[in-house]
């Protein structure tokens, strides 16, 4: 995998203007980009549309959780825009029912397994009996028996995923700051060439590129380091 195809850019602004100056700015050092729905309702699926006609790839961070049948609807309906990721919450009839929606479209589904929000005691919340890493285990095993691409895993749990699974699930990996960076509201951080050693395969990173002065410079940056 190149770089470019590594680097997911987190379009994580409040209008599609921005978003759109921001992937102009970037210019060819940005090949995939995520849209979550920050900007669904403001026109993001137009611009995911008009960056896949633009040669990009997008990222459509839409988190679904339902039964497998509205799921399932749902995703077909989301097919129509060409994007190459989409997530779900690590339910089974979720994944399978985003499975059967995505069709031959080639769209992959990517399940989040625990929200880097979640520490022990929300877990206790929820009266699951794990601890974090291994909730985090237990339902990238939902995943890939559900037919999921690939999974949304912290770089700390990158490596033990990779171990269990190898290359039955990719892993697409938050939480990356290039050394230096401010580290923002990021709990646990890692540099790019480290996460992709942890056994990410693809990265995404929001704030250090796009609240960058130069944003097209601060991911040539990453791109390097990668
Ligand atoms: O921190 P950064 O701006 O690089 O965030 C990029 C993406 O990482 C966000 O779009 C979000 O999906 C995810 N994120 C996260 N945990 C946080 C903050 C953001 O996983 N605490």
């Amino acid at each position: 995998m190149t770089p470019s195809d590594r680097l997911i850019i987190a379009l994580d602004v409040p209008s599609i203007d921005e978003a759109a100056s921001i992937v102009d700015r970037i210019g060819e050092a940005g090949h995939f980009y995520k849209i979550g729905y920050q900007l669904f309702p403001l026109g993001g699926y137009d611009l995911a549309r008009s960056l896949v006609a633009a040669g990009r790839k997008v990222f459509i961070d839409a988190k679904l959780l339902d039964i497998g049948a509205t799921v399932e609807r749902g995703v077909k309906s989301l097919t129509s825009i060409g994007a190459t990721v989409l997530t779900v919450h690590s339910d089974p009839d979720t994944i399978k029912g985003a499975v059967a929606g995505r069709g031959d479209s080639g769209l992959g589904i990517f399940a989040v397994t625990v929200l880097t929000s979640w520490d022990q005691a929300t877990v206790a919340r929820h009266g699951l009996p794990f601890d974090v890493l291994d909730l985090v285990l237990h339902r990238a095993e939902i995943a890939a028996e559900a037919g999921a691409d690939g999974v949304i895993a912290s770089a700390a749990e990158a490596q033990a995923i990779k171990a269990r699974f190898g290359e039955q699930l990719k892993i697409i990996t938050p939480g990356i700051r290039p050394s230096g960076a401010a580290v923002d509201d990021q709990k646990r951080v890692i540099t790019p060439r480290d996460a992709v050693a942890a056994g990410a395969d693809h990265l995404v990173v929001g704030r250090p590129i796009i609240r960058a002065e130069d944003p097209a410079a601060a991911a040539r940056a990453i791109l390097a380091d990668l």
